[in-house]
């Protein structure tokens, strides 16, 4: 398997608190996108969760198809896969 693999090609609009440590999938197997799950555990070559806050509560996109530039946030990448 070729990681990460791609879960979905739009992100997910979430409400994050500030200061929280979020746990963003970066492996793209999680069945709780777009956070991790530890079904990376399953495949020693799978990438591994990416921890991440914010500083500002409120809504963010957060990437599904894992191939953003600016990981966690959406940055269009899924456009062009
Ligand atoms: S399940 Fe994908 S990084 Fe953990």
């Amino acid at each position: 398997m070729k990681f990460p693999l791609i879960a979905q090609k739009k992100p997910s609009k979430i409400k994050l608190d500030a200061g929280i440590i979020y746990s963003w999938c970066t492996c793209g197997l999680s069945k709780a996108q777009p956070f991790c799950d530890n079904q990376h555990r399953q495949y020693p070559e799978a990438t591994k969760s990416l921890k991440f806050k914010v500083e500002k509560a409120g809504d963010y996109f957060l990437c599904n198809c894992k191939h953003s530039e600016n990981k966690p946030f959406c940055d269009g990448t899924h456009n062009k896969l």
